[in-house]
């Protein structure tokens, strides 16, 4: 049977995951993974519910409790939605507080550890874009397809400004890269892009030449 390709995309906030995810998997028939839109769903679940998110433990416990559904849907292209109790939060996961809890709830070794495997559990799908900032190192390890990107840090403000956001990025990646569990970091093998003076046509183009050349190395399976 055909083994499955994995195209893990890790990098800092802002440095243009999401978008260049989302045009690899649509140029190469792929289902998009956003696995940030996973903690944020946990973080706005914990909200809701007046769990303290700064409690590893309690918010722990809500992990293995909350009723969870992996639906792959198609918008455009094809892409895994994480429900809980039957409902994607797709706009209340993006608030300026769901971003300010989630680093928080990102934390916990418990938490890291569910995620991963529902995260694992999207090869059912089928051939994945999966974008985070452990898919490389903890996710999917094997893969032979990494990618981790970065743009400057007055770069990655400009854009996030651009969409209506402000919010302190370099306290975010400071936080996102001293955690004990699962930090962000370049797994051994990652092609780095700076995506500083990119456009996404040029960096998704980027990463779909090298993803052609290394399953010329390597096979597809
Ligand atoms: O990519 P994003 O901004 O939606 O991610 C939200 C937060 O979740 C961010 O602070 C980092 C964390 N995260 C993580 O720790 N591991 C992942 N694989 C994805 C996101």
């Amino acid at each position: 049977m055909k083994k499955s390709i994995v195209i893990a995309i890790d990098g800092t906030s802002a440095s243009g995951k999401s978008t260049n995810a989302k045009l690899v998997a649509q140029a190469l028939g792929h289902v998009y993974v956003d696995t940030g839109a996973m903690y944020r769903t946990l973080a706005w679940h914990c909200l809701r519910h007046r769990i303290d998110v700064t409690d590893a433990k309690a918010v722990g416990t809500a992990c293995r409790q909350w009723k969870t559904q992996l639906k792959c849907v198609a918008d455009g292209f094809r892409q895994v939605r994480l429900l809980v109790d039957g409902y994607y939060p797709e706009t209340e996961i993006r608030t300026a507080e769901t971003s300010a809890a989630v680093p928080h709830v990102a934390a916990g070794p418990q938490v890291r550890a569910w995620m991963k495997r529902k995260q694992r559990e999207c090869l059912r799908f089928g051939d994945l874009v999966m974008e985070g900032r452990d898919i490389g190192t903890n996710v999917f390890p094997e893969t032979d397809f990494k990618f981790y990107l970065d743009a400057h840090l007055a770069e990655r403000s400009r854009r996030r400004a651009a969409d209506g956001v402000n919010e302190n990025l370099a306290a975010r990646d400071q936080r996102d890269s001293q955690r004990a569990a699962a930090p962000l970091m370049v797994a051994l093998g990652a092609k780095v892009i700076d995506t500083s003076g990119l456009t996404a046509a040029q960096t998704s183009a980027a990463i779909i030449e090298e993803v052609r050349q290394r399953l010329a190395r390597t096979g597809p399976d």
